[in-house]
């Protein structure tokens, strides 16, 4: 067979077409499956086909007897092709429902997110502050020296001004350091009474570890009114703290310094794990520090133009991140901040 032309002579190439136009196009409609339609597609329209050997060997049939066979054999070549894609197109459409639908098979279930334990902190911490008629206000990240210090009776020279305490922006802004600043925000542009929680970022050039990180939440309190006195801070922190940690808690005042209340406070709750026994969350000490608060300092209603005579207010600050780990036995600060998901699944 070195010549096709010597087999594939004008009649045999005759007999071929005649016999593939009879079979192909029944077996490529009857074929069930892919793999049966490859087969299919090569005995017919492959390399060592019938068909291509035809065509192929068309060459060698005198040009008399060659006219109509080269185009039927094409023809037919196209057919088969055409016939090949439409059953191909038929199966996957019936076969694909049979081999993906298994309607018995049990669902997957969409994965269930949690409220990250920050903000549901936040969101516990302010709910209690608005029944008490507060309202959420925010400030800014970016600040200027004047709302994070100047404003709050923080001096020139205070460490806490320092480029090792603040982040400074080449351009003399800084991070907020403090959530303080928003106090100053909301007073020079309104009246008392004033009643506002601010929850909010904070940042501090702080190395990262168990306990400290760069940036962590701050939630701010302020009311302001002609009479609020040192009694209705302590009043409200029980209030919240009670609500928080549950009705036992007993609260301590211990004098301390902020330059912009007077006369200031560190606030201690008493342990909720252990009732002020002492144990290891508490350090044996029965006590948990939880915020700073105190009455306004006078030269801070000075600097936002208020008169110092006529207004009292107190205000408050606490750690988000200190409040949550205390609440959830948390003892690495940086749980919350490498979003694990195992670590936030447990507070669905
Ligand atoms: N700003 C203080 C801090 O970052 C927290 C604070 C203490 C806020 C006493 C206050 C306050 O409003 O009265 O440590």
């Amino acid at each position: 067979m070195s010549d096709p032309s010597e087999v594939y002579n004008h009649q045999t190439i005759k007999d071929v077409l005649d016999e593939l136009e009879r079979t192909a196009v029944s077996r490529i409609a009857a074929a069930e499956s892919a793999e049966e339609l490859e087969k299919l597609r090569l005995e017919f329209l492959g390399k060592k086909a019938r068909l291509s050997l035809v065509l192929r060997s068309l060459g060698g049939v005198p040009p008399e007897e060659r006219s109509g066979l080269g185009q039927r054999a094409n023809l037919l070549r196209r057919s088969l092709e055409e016939r090949l894609k439409e059953q191909s197109g038929k199966l996957s459409k019936v076969l694909k429902p049979r081999a993906f639908l298994d309607l018995t098979l049990p669902g997957t279930r969409p994965e269930r997110g949690a409220v990250h334990p920050i903000t549901r902190i936040i969101a516990q911490i302010t709910d209690i502050f608005e029944k008490l008629n507060f309202e959420w206000v925010e400030g800014r990240e970016v600040e200027t020296a004047f709302y994070n210090f100047t404003a709050l009776n923080i001096p020139e020279d205070h460490p806490s001004r320092d480029s090792f305490d603040t982040f400074f922006t080449k351009e003399g802004h800084l991070l907020r350091s403090q959530t303080s600043t928003v106090q100053i925000r909301v007073m020079e542009k309104r009246k008392p009474p004033l009643r506002i929680i601010a929850p909010g970022r904070v940042y501090r050039p702080d190395t990262v570890d168990a306990s400290h990180s760069f940036m962590f939440h701050q939630i701010e309190g302020l009311m302001v009114d002609e009479k609020t006195t040192f009694s209705d801070l302590k009043g409200m922190i029980h209030v919240f703290l009670r609500a928080l940690f549950g009705k036992k808690t007993k609260v301590r005042f211990r004098p301390h310094f902020f330059p912009f209340t007077e006369p200031s406070v560190e606030v201690d709750m008493s342990c909720f794990i252990c009732d002020a026994k002492g144990c290891s969350v508490c350090g044996q000490k029965g006590w948990l520090e939880v915020m700073g608060a105190g009455s306004v300092d006078p030269n801070v209603f000075k600097a936002v133009g208020y008169d110092a005579k006529a207004v009292q207010g107190f205000a408050f600050g606490l750690g988000v991140e200190r409040i949550a780990m205390l609440k959830y036995g948390i003892t690495d600060i940086r749980l919350f901040y490498e979003n694990d998901i195992r670590f936030l699944k447990q507070f669905q």
